[in-house]
């Protein structure tokens, strides 16, 4: 398996206009039983060079495959498998190097680079595509690119886990009201908070980990349709390009794209995650919470107010999520209808896919840097924690310790809130007095229990917001993404 991404190629160029007319269409790699040429429209209309032209490395992978299978198969002598094979190379080095040139007739990477290389090699370039079509090239192209990319994504998410865990171990005695419905709650720490974010993500790099199992199935053989003439050893290609299994129906094979969608899904699910994260960013750096300080370097001022720092990119974030479900639902959309097998439509899968990955590989990237260099502001969350009675359920907890059923308790602690809330005062304000009138079960211990502190080290249960929890949830996700991050070095050696 590769691990580094491929330089994206420079786009087509296109080509001059050019009129539809009379003349053979045979300059086409499928013009043979065409009389005229292609519409100029027309030819603009179904390329899709422009955005599959960055899977080229994956092409080429797969065709020296294809190629030394075909030879295996003596389709191909081995002297014309390895001219092929060089040919290909040598167009790969083209392309790495900006040479090659990308034309909007061409169609696709397929057809662009086998027209290069029947100039390069002459005619037999043109038996590099026996057994095989372009409805089982694409579809492998797809799943070497996602492969690649996933696994670099993987890397990119540890890497946002880990901000989010150095955040925390650095404010790891901070504390800050939880919310429920957006209204204080109960105290928790900062730590806690965010923590729970590295749990979400950890999710999304399972999700997407999962989709592999589906992506890591080897297609070529499929042919068009419905397989091929030639007695290609298909588990031989598959162990070149290792792949773990061979797609085992070929009209599933070549019009199944349930495994982009996944990918979309988990990205969106993915983006959903950043986009909650965004929105307390925006929250919490407002002059109304002033929670956290964004670093300067990934705020923008307003071209009109001077005092402005505006929170743009988790607005962009939050925005863009947007637009990764509106990837997921476009190629739902596109599939849904299709009947057996390729259909043109399909073509459609690769700008979604590829704006997703793009969109949400850049988020990733931006909010590690972002995180790793966020101040939280320690005073206002301890002025937060401090008011607005968010140790009610701590009195509650009390009673009930004291003997009192948790529905007479919290019912008991409610009135008292009313009182406070009607007289302006807050539970610190109340005198021994006052509990007792409220429940002779409240004694002087009571008071302990009235602090933010006190309520967080009450929480010690696996899950909770108790300091010792924190500190060892910290320690865990420590160890198991140093663990994760020598074993992704170490397969980097690898390859
Ligand atoms: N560019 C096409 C796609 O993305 C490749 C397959 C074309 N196949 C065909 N029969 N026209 O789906």
């Amino acid at each position: 398996m590769k691990t580094s991404r491929p330089k994206s190629p420079s786009r087509p160029q296109p080509s001059p206009q050019r009129k539809g007319t009379k003349k053979s269409g045979k300059a086409k790699l499928w013009g043979g039983r065409f009389e005229s040429k292609t519409d100029a429209l027309v030819e603009s209309f179904t390329a899709s060079i422009g955005f599959d032209c960055r899977l080229y490395e994956y092409d080429i992978e797969g065709s020296v495959a294809h190629c030394k299978t075909l030879q295996r198969a003596k389709v191909l002598s081995a002297r014309e498998s390895q001219t092929i094979i060089k040919g290909l190379y040598h167009i790969r080095e083209d392309i790495r190097a900006g040479r090659h040139k990308w034309k909007t007739e061409d169609e696709d990477v397929h057809m662009s680079i086998e027209r290069r290389l029947t100039q390069l090699i002459g005619p037999l370039g043109g038996k590099l595509h026996t057994g095989r079509s372009r409805n089982d090239q694409i579809t492998l192209d797809l799943r070497l690119f996602l492969r690649d990319t996933l696994q670099h994504l993987q890397q990119d998410l540890c890497r946002l886990q880990q901000s989010l865990v150095t955040l925390a171990e650095r404010y790891k005695d901070v504390m800050m009201p939880g919310y429920t419905h957006l209204q204080r709650a109960q105290p928790v720490l900062f730590a806690h908070h965010a923590l729970a974010y590295v749990e979400m993500v950890e999710r999304d790099k399972s999700r997407l980990h999962d989709a592999l199992v589906r992506i890591n199935v080897m297609p070529l053989g499929s042919g068009a349709l419905a397989g091929t003439n030639y007695p290609i050893d298909r588990h031989y290609t598959a162990a070149l390009l290792k792949f773990p299994k061979i797609t085992q129906n070929s009209l599933d094979a070549v019009s199944d794209r349930d495994y982009v969608i996944e990918v979309l899904s988990g990205s969106a699910i993915l983006m959903m995650h950043l986009s909650r994260l965004s929105e307390e960013l925006i929250l919490w750096s407002s002059q109304e919470f002033q929670f956290v300080d964004l670093p300067d370097g990934f705020c923008t001022g307003s071209s009109m107010m001077p005092q402005k720092k505006n929170p743009d990119i988790p607005e962009l974030i939050r925005g863009k999520t947007g637009r990764v479900y509106g990837h997921l639902f476009s190629l739902l959309t596109t599939v849904k209808g299709l009947p057996l097998s390729y259909n043109r439509d399909l073509q459609e899968d690769k700008e979604p896919l590829f704006d997703s990955i793009d969109t949400v590989t850049t988020s990733v990237k931006i909010y590690a840097e972002l995180l790793a260099q966020l101040t939280v502001r320690q005073e206002p969350m301890a002025k937060a924690v401090s008011e607005g009675f968010l140790l009610a359920t701590e009195l509650a907890d009390y009673l009930v310790q004291q003997g009192i059923p948790f529905r007479e308790s919290h019912h008991i602690v409610g009135k008292l809130v009313g009182e406070c809330i009607a007289k302006g005062k807050d539970l610190f304000d109340l005198t021994q007095q006052d509990l007792f009138k409220a429940s002779s079960s409240f004694d002087s211990q009571a008071f302990h229990i009235l602090t933010p502190g006190a309520a967080i080290s009450q929480k010690n249960v696996i899950g909770g917001t108790a300091s010792a929890q924190v500190a060892s949830q910290i320690k865990a996700w420590k160890t198991r993404l140093r663990s994760k991050s020598k074993s992704s070095n170490k397969k980097k050696k690898a390859t």
